[in-house]
């Protein structure tokens, strides 16, 4: 390397670093909405576990790995207060000041998943009860009570000491709130706050008897204090208010240390909290947790096996959807995790490939847990970027790589983010809904979701994965795979937009349940039925496959499959069941319907990848959605992110054979020379992120 290009490396680390400082990553003043900033490379880094003496060693490497940030603290109370009202904040400065002096901004965790031991030692009332009445002990993180109101004073001191401390500093750009939020109690003062809440949601116990039907074995409240905290099986209303209470207090907890940030904390500084569970998990409702925070960010896991491109592509947009813009990875794995059956590690170049995945997702950070592993702990076999040693791991030349293509394409991406024609809508009540229920225990919602998404992509197209009560103005087409609760509200929304132009495909089991997770006495899909001149009939869970044809081809419905009845003369009719279980030979399967300027279409089958394909062709050519990209090999993906004037587009070769892939017009190769291109020739796992005009 000569001086010149080292020259250069300097000053565009330097940019990258002074862009951090001085608000390339803003927030509106009074709003919450992130604007894109620079794109960064990462990792936690746990400056507590080692001798001071070796910090700048670590932070020297991560440098020379082009890393722009490392996330600290999440797990350190004990070090942060030794003993109560005690505070040690002075090593976690100088950290700091270490790592700017590397140019590697810091995001600080708050420690609140992990209480020292004199904590829970002298208010044993903070720790968790599970769902048999055992308390939880020190030794583990999440031992803490969430409900609990002495657990949460602790919590706020320690989040505004640290922001007292941190909050103006200008190596810190951001907040993380505890970790993961997980588990809840099920302690007796958690019990009261629950049926409190309810006295609050349904104000009469008249009316919550009404709404939960508890007329239905014996189960009339006459009084609050009656009503249990299910841990188990229970009333589907009650079971989904629980939901609701575990989602509303996992809220008021992240609150108490928001407030305590906010008050000291410039609006620079952006919080957010590391979202786990894969990003599908669903004991809270994540739109909710997300609300009061600046940025979205989770932790994104392969665990065994290797990437799932559509699965992991689409828990990326579903996450964008938390926020409607774009999030972090907060935590990643450099090739392998501790805690899968089988703990192999990714491909070589197939960590890179995820990283790129993610910023073609709409992500502006990736960090790698962990920078080094601890030498003692429950996680000492979990992939790390170096040794117990502190020298670089095989991995640490991949990260590397990664980190200097994220410098040269941070300025394009730059304001940049992933803008879709086609969402598909996820409800958290829906999911509970059904799961409460299955009734087919192979009813994967995940699965049901992903053969919608899959298709889309395969066609190229970005998806958004969105709550269900977003508005929609601005989508072509929006598919509700699994929607299982429509209240009058959110049928009155949906209808709307279908009449100003919409098109909706309503899939299996929608509309089967109102806001209480009552059956809607229309049948399905509840207040929907009316406008789609239609409904289903019956619903049947299948033990084997039956088949369905119609104009878009022949195939087979499994899992699921609903007997729909068309009323009106202007209904389509598109699928038909062939002869299957008896009951729905001959039957309609899909439906469809011109109301207003748009379309209502009902699909009530799971169907299988190559009819499903067929068919959702036909409904993005009749939505008018436009081709985004031309056709690519077949293991290639394809990402796009807008901007102003300019679209990047990120093509990853998920396949294990070199491929050529044709461009549909000349674009500037930003990770390689800069050049226009109009082809690119991808490796096994290789990466090409390329930049169009479209002005
Ligand atoms: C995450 C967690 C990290 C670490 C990691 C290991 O769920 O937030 O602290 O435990 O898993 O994969």
């Amino acid at each position: 390397m000569n001086v010149k290009t080292i020259l250069c490396r300097a000053m565009r680390r330097r940019s990258v670093w002074l862009s951090l400082m001085f608000g390339a990553i803003s927030f509106a003043s009074g709003g919450l909405c992130a604007q894109s900033g620079s794109l960064l490379l990462g990792s936690a880094w746990y400056p507590e576990q080692w001798p001071e003496s070796r910090w700048d060693q670590d932070l020297r490497l991560m440098e020379e790995a082009h890393l722009d940030v490392v996330r600290v603290g999440e797990f350190a109370w004990s070090r942060m207060e030794p003993s109560q009202g005690h505070y040690d904040l002075d090593w976690l400065e100088r950290a700091v000041r270490l790592a700017e002096k590397h140019h590697i901004a810091v995001v600080l965790g708050t420690p609140t998943d992990a209480p020292p031991a004199w904590l829970t030692a002298a208010h044993p009332e903070t720790l968790r009860m599970d769902a048999t009445g055992h308390l939880a002990e020190h030794g583990n993180r999440r031992q803490f009570n969430y409900a609990n109101p002495h657990y949460r004073v602790y919590c706020a001191e320690i989040a505004e000491q640290l922001a007292r401390r941190f909050g103006h500093d200008p190596n810190v750009i951001g907040w993380q709130i505890g970790n993961e939020y997980s588990d809840e109690s099920f302690d007796p003062e958690t019990k009261r706050q629950f049926q409190d809440w309810l006295k609050v949601r349904f104000g009469t116990l008249d009316a919550l008897n009404r709404d939960w039907t508890t007329a239905y074995w014996s189960q009339t409240y006459d009084r609050w204090d009656e009503i249990p905290l299910p841990s188990g099986g229970g009333n589907p209303g009650l079971l989904l208010e629980h939901r609701h209470f575990v989602s509303d207090t996992w809220r008021d907890f992240q609150h108490v240390q928001v407030a305590a940030i906010r008050k000291f904390a410039e609006k620079r500084q952006f919080i957010t909290t590391n979202l786990g569970g894969l990003g599908w998990s669903d004991n809270f409702d994540h739109y909710e947790i997300n609300n009061e925070l600046d940025l979205a960010s989770w932790d994104d896991y392969v665990g065994q096996g290797h990437l799932n491109v559509a699965r992991n592509g689409a828990m990326h947009d579903f996450v964008r959807g938390w926020k409607r813009a774009n999030f972090w990875v907060m935590e990643t794995q450099p090739g392998f995790v501790n805690w899968a059956p089988v703990n192999n590690a990714l491909d070589p170049g197939e960590t890179r490939a995820m990283a790129w995945q993610a910023v073609g997702h709409g992500a502006d950070a990736v960090l790698y847990w962990q920078w080094r592993s601890a030498l003692n702990g429950q996680e000492q076999y979990h992939g790390a970027i170096v040794g117990p040693d502190g020298e670089p791991l095989p991995i640490y030349p991949e990260i590397a790589r990664t980190g200097g293509e994220f410098e040269r394409a941070a300025k394009a991406l730059q304001g940049t983010s992933p803008v879709a024609q086609v969402a598909l809508l996820h409800s958290y009540d829906s999911r509970w809904a059904i799961d409460f229920q299955p009734h087919n225990r192979n009813y994967d919602q995940l699965e049901v979701l992903l053969g919608y998404y899959g298709t889309l992509r395969e066609q190229g197209l970005t998806v958004d994965v969105v709550n269900a009560t977003t508005p929609l103005d601005g989508y072509k087409l929006v598919l509700a795979p699994s929607l299982n609760v429509i209240s009058a509200e959110l049928a009155a929304r949906l209808l709307a937009w279908v009449e100003r132009g919409g098109s909706l495909v309503l899939g299996p089991r929608s509309g089967m349940k109102d806001e209480h997770d009552s059956l809607n006495v229309q049948r399905q899909p509840g207040p929907l039925v009316d406008a789609l001149g239609g409904r289903v009939e019956q619903f049947y869970a299948l033990e084997a496959p039956v088949p369905v044809s119609g104009e878009d081809g022949t195939g087979t419905a499994s899992v699921w499959a609903e007997q729909l009845s068309a009323h009106t003369d202007a209904d389509e009719v598109l699928l038909h069941y062939g002869k299957g279980n008896g009951w729905l030979d001959g039957q309609p399967a899909m439906i469809s319907r011109s109301v207003g300027k748009g379309r209502i279409t009902y699909l009530g089958a799971v169907l299988d990848p190559a009819l499903m394909r067929s068919v959702l062709q036909r409904s993005t050519r009749a939505a008018h959605v436009e081709p985004e990209f031309g056709p690519l090999p077949p293991d290639v993906e394809v990402c796009r992110r807008v901007g102003d004037g300019h679209s990047i587009y990120v093509l990853i070769n998920h396949g294990a054979a070199v491929v050529h892939a044709a461009l549909p017009s000349a674009m500037h190769d930003l990770l390689g020379d800069g050049h226009s291109l109009t082809e690119v020739v991808l490796d096994a796992q290789g990466v090409a992120v390329l930049e169009a005009d479209t002005r």
